[in-house]
């Protein structure tokens, strides 16, 4: 193989992974939210604060979140919780709670050469509440999350682990200049994230 040709595709790789990163267009807000929650593998949730010295103030944190195995998105965040966790314990107070998820979080904004601030560089809040699920739901949650976190599955067994699911009452988007665009949950939820297009 010539020097030049190895070249070449060494130089095309890159341009086929940008292409998994290939967003929905911007104007279809309630795809590329269900984009982002399904690209996304954790979340920071700022919940009401119920420890001193911030009781009561907004209080953010990091959790590995999943809406369904790879490909297979449902747009709901699952999320594995212990009581013992500190914002787990403002939850138990007020479920009430916000999570927001960026593509900042995967390579696309810094290939397209987008800071995390810019609306190009897509981000999207959920407003909603977080809540225990069981059954069924928690078998589904189990595979979401322990497939795309595995090491989940090691965590100490006396943390009395449970699934929970966010909620969700309503979405905002941060996809495109013109300020925060508004999704309805019933929006959301319809929204074909797989979907192919042009
Ligand atoms: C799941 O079970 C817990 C504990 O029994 C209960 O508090 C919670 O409401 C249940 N969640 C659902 C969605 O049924
Ligand atoms: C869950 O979200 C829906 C909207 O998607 C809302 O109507 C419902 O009241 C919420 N449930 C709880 C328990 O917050």
């Amino acid at each position: 193989m010539s020097t030049s040709l190895l070249l070449l595709l060494l130089l095309l790789g890159p341009a086929s992974s940008t292409c998994r990163f290939r967003i929905p267009p911007h104007e279809q807000v309630a795809r590329v939210a269900r984009f982002i929650a399904h690209r996304c593998d954790w979340a920071s949730m700022a919940t009401v604060s119920t420890h001193s010295p911030v009781v009561g103030q907004p209080f953010s944190n990091v959790f590995s979140v999943s809406d369904g195995p790879p490909g297979t998105s449902t747009g709901i965040p699952y999320m594995y919780l212990t009581r013992m966790e500190i914002s787990v314990q403002d939850l138990q107070v007020n479920p009430q709670a916000s999570l927001s998820m960026s593509l900042a979080q995967t390579d696309y904004c810094r290939q397209q050469g987008f800071d995390p601030q810019s609306p190009l560089c897509a981000h999207i809040i959920l407003s909603g509440s977080v809540l225990e699920v069981n059954g069924t739901e928690a078998e589904f949650a189990k595979k979401a999350l322990f497939t795309r976190h595995p090491e989940m599955m090691d965590w100490p067994r006396d943390h009395d682990w449970f699934f929970a699911k966010f909620n969700i009452t309503q979405v905002w988007v941060l996809d495109y200049f013109g300020g925060v665009k508004t999704v309805s949950p019933e929006e959301y939820f319809q929204a074909p994230p797989h979907r192919k297009f042009h």
